[in-house]
């Protein structure tokens, strides 16, 4: 999506970040950026006025043309925490179900002053697409796009594995499931690679795994047990059967015979393995509920964490508009 011969239209010309649209092309000082401005935003949660007067005056407008339900939220209280004003539009309500483009759209969002437009698209390269076409003054942040990415997701992820086990090179991954449709996936992938992990497995189904997969710096394996074996992370990932087209797997009970993560199965882990998904979870599909409600899942730790790493990268995209520091 991202042309090395381009350049990187996420960074503003200091090497900052502007938008974040994708983990691709994004160094691993940035990254850890991220990382380290969220530890500072993490004690926010815990105080009696959870807020901050960081991004007061400045209007985020959330853009979510697809569901949601914990990224719009964090994303939300979020902006929140940071003092911004937020809207949401309920695109379903709004005038683009009237045949409004998205661009029209766009412009009267810019006509009321906005400052960053957070988008979540079925389509992917919805939000580079807004970010092209925003008024210069405007951050556009990726929620979402079709299977392509969703690079909070990601961050947010990277964020619980670094507070639950510290240095990514000592690190073995395993990332079980739908690989082919996840923009989950994906931006792992980059991001796991980025910051140095010792080691990436994906498990899937033949069906469900992406075509040249061991391109992606990865190593492939098609059976649950050999690919979680001695593993410090196991994330599993839904079914995303809203982008899949025509039948890839008999049925989900056979499915959960096959990649269903129990507490058995986890035993091939390392003993202190942590399990986690980025929600929503279908329980008796890809995990049971021993497993996701179980001491080992981090599952709604990682919701917590969204709320944090979303601060941190909305308040980096606004230091490039001379808003003054992110710490
Ligand atoms: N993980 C995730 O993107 O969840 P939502 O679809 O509920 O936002």
């Amino acid at each position: 999506m991202i042309s090395p011969n381009e350049p990187n239209i996420q960074l503003d010309p200091q090497g900052r970040l502007k938008h974040f649209l994708t983990i691709e092309g994004l160094s691993r000082g940035l990254l850890t950026e991220i990382l380290d401005t969220a530890e500072s935003f993490a004690g926010v949660s815990e105080r009696t006025v959870k807020k901050v007067p960081l991004l007061r005056g400045k209007i985020i407008t959330n853009l979510f043309f697809e569901t949601s339900t914990r990224t719009r939220t964090t994303f939300e209280l979020a902006a929140k925490r940071l003092s911004a004003d937020v809207l949401s539009l309920n695109i379903s309500a709004s005038s683009a179900s009237k045949g409004e483009t998205l661009l029209d759209t766009l412009r009267n969002l810019e006509a009321m002053h906005c400052d960053m437009f957070v988008v979540r698209h079925a389509d992917s390269g919805a939000a580079h697409f807004i970010a092209q076409h925003a008024a210069p003054h405007i951050s556009v942040i990726n929620a979402g796009d079709g299977r392509h990415a969703h690079p909070t997701q990601a961050m947010l992820d990277m964020f619980t594995i670094r507070r639950h086990k510290g240095d990514f090179s000592q690190l073995k991954m395993a990332i079980v499931g739908d690989i082919q449709h996840s923009r989950v996936a994906r931006s792992q992938i980059l991001a796991l690679n980025t910051l140095g992990a010792k080691e990436v497995r994906i498990i899937s189904p033949a069906t469900l795994m992406p075509d040249h997969a061991e391109t992606l710096g990865v190593k492939v394996f098609h059976k649950l047990e050999e690919g979680i074996q001695d593993v410090d992370v196991v994330i599993m990932l839904r079914l995303q059967r809203e982008r899949m087209s025509g039948a890839l797997l008999p049925s989900e009970h056979e499915y959960f015979q096959l990649y269903g993560l129990t507490d058995e199965r986890l035993e091939a882990a390392k003993s202190d393995a942590i399990v986690m998904h980025p929600g929503p979870i279908n329980r008796g599909v890809e995990m049971n509920s021993q497993v996701a409600d179980g001491p080992r899942s981090v599952i709604l730790q990682q919701v917590s964490y969204g709320i944090a790493v979303r601060m941190a990268v909305m308040a980096m995209a606004m230091q490039t508009q001379g808003q003054g520091s992110a710490q």
